[in-house]
């Protein structure tokens, strides 16, 4: 798991004024929303004795601690410490938790968990510029998998796994072919052609997968001959290195459109539409799990103790990148985490820390050795 990117935190509909908590990272955050409707993410653990803030609740657009009533506002920084001092509003410059930028994109809510400076922060992937369009059928899902993480996104980028574990593919001739078009440090995009009963293939039938690092965001355009594409972007949140958050938007066009081959396709039905979504949530998701689950090692193997085909290439380079941005951006070292876990806190640097490394509570998680901070510097 790795520093220094943007993760989905939740539904934006689900975050209101009342303090929400999420796991990301292994590190445990607290969202709210102030008065103004603006979302904020602070680490949950207060700094006066360690109580979950998000038990507490929201109050004149800040968050009050629930044991002992101290008042936190949206950056972080303690105002009110109603007991126990005899200065409760000008609390200590240590009163303070760490507070991460937040940002809402396509019906989500979105937290940069890391120390980055806003000149230095990667921007959200424009990657579904349908959702500002009223002419698709949209919905969002949320699930949670005990699987890694990037054993989650290869899955999402592994094209022969479809006719083989899914129900509704299994028909379908097994084949594809990659073609590549496009392929940065950071994205990739491949048109992976599906085959006939002859083993032709062309644009007419097959799987656009598209992958970006930032965000940790796959785009899976399905086209078939004579009916809707459909689009279904899935973000995986690691919640730690065995569990992972999964949010889904699902669209397909409400009218004709033109298909990659260059054909009209007619536009898809809201009851079409429903029945893919529905599919997706009850159905194709558990299907890969019945898999996933049993698939070791648990994170994602060494590519020297795998035997990759030529079909692999999209997800081998979803795994390759993902290891490199880790590498810049900061890798937990997360087995000194445990070790330290029933005694110690710990919290993912935010950009104050760059700021202000002094005058904190809560010491930072460490990092892997070589990673992080200095190797960013060179980082593309
Ligand atoms: S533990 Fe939060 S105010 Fe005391
Ligand atoms: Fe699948």
């Amino acid at each position: 798991m790795f520093i220094n990117n943007w993760y989905v935190a939740c539904i934006a509909d689900e975050l209101a004024d009342t303090p929400k908590r999420v796991r990301i990272l292994g590190a445990d955050l607290v969202m709210f929303r102030d008065e103004s409707g603006v979302a904020h993410c602070l680490s949950d653990l207060c700094v006066h004795r360690g109580a979950s803030l998000a038990v507490g609740q929201c109050k004149g657009g800040k968050l009050e601690c629930p044991q002992h009533g101290w008042v936190f506002n949206g950056a972080g920084r303690c105002t009110l410490i109603p007991a126990g001092t005899r200065t409760p509003t000008e609390p200590p410059k240590r009163a303070r938790v760490p507070a991460y930028p937040v940002q809402e994109q396509y019906g989500l809510v979105f937290v940069f968990l890391g120390d980055q400076g806003t000149d230095e922060r990667p921007a959200l992937p424009d990657i579904m510029p349908e959702w500002d369009s009223d002419d698709w059928h949209k919905d969002v899902i949320s699930r949670h998998k005990d699987i890694n993480y990037l054993r989650m996104a290869e899955n999402y980028n592994d094209p022969c796994h479809v006719h083989y574990i899914h129900e509704f593919a299994k028909w379908l001739p097994k084949g594809v072919t990659i073609v590549d078009h496009e392929l940065t440090d950071r994205y990739v995009k491949a048109w992976h052609a599906a085959w006939d009963a002859e083993g032709n293939y062309g644009d007419s039938a097959g799987l656009m997968m598209e992958y970006n690092v930032i965000s940790c965001v796959s785009r899976n355009t399905n086209y078939q001959p004579d009916y809707p594409p459909q689009i279904v972007t899935a973000y995986v949140t690691p919640i730690d290195e065995r569990n992972t958050q999964i949010h889904m938007v699902i669209l397909m066009p409400k009218h004709e459109s033109e298909a990659r081959d260059g054909s009209r396709v007619r536009g898809a039905t809201a009851e079409e539409h429903r029945m893919l979504v529905a599919m997706t949530r009850d159905t194709v998701m558990d299907e890969d799990y019945v898999v996933l689950k049993t698939t070791r090692p648990r994170q994602a193997a060494s590519p020297t103790e795998e035997l990759l085909v030529d079909a692999d290439r999209t997800l081998a380079q979803v795994r390759k990148m993902t290891v490199e941005y880790g590498e810049q951006a900061g890798r937990i070292d997360t087995a000194a985490w445990r070790e330290v876990a029933d005694t110690h806190i710990r919290v993912i640097p935010c950009p104050g820390h760059r700021e202000d490394p002094k005058n904190w509570v809560h010491k930072t998680v460490s990092l892997l050795s070589g990673t992080g901070r200095g190797a960013l510097k060179a980082a593309s």
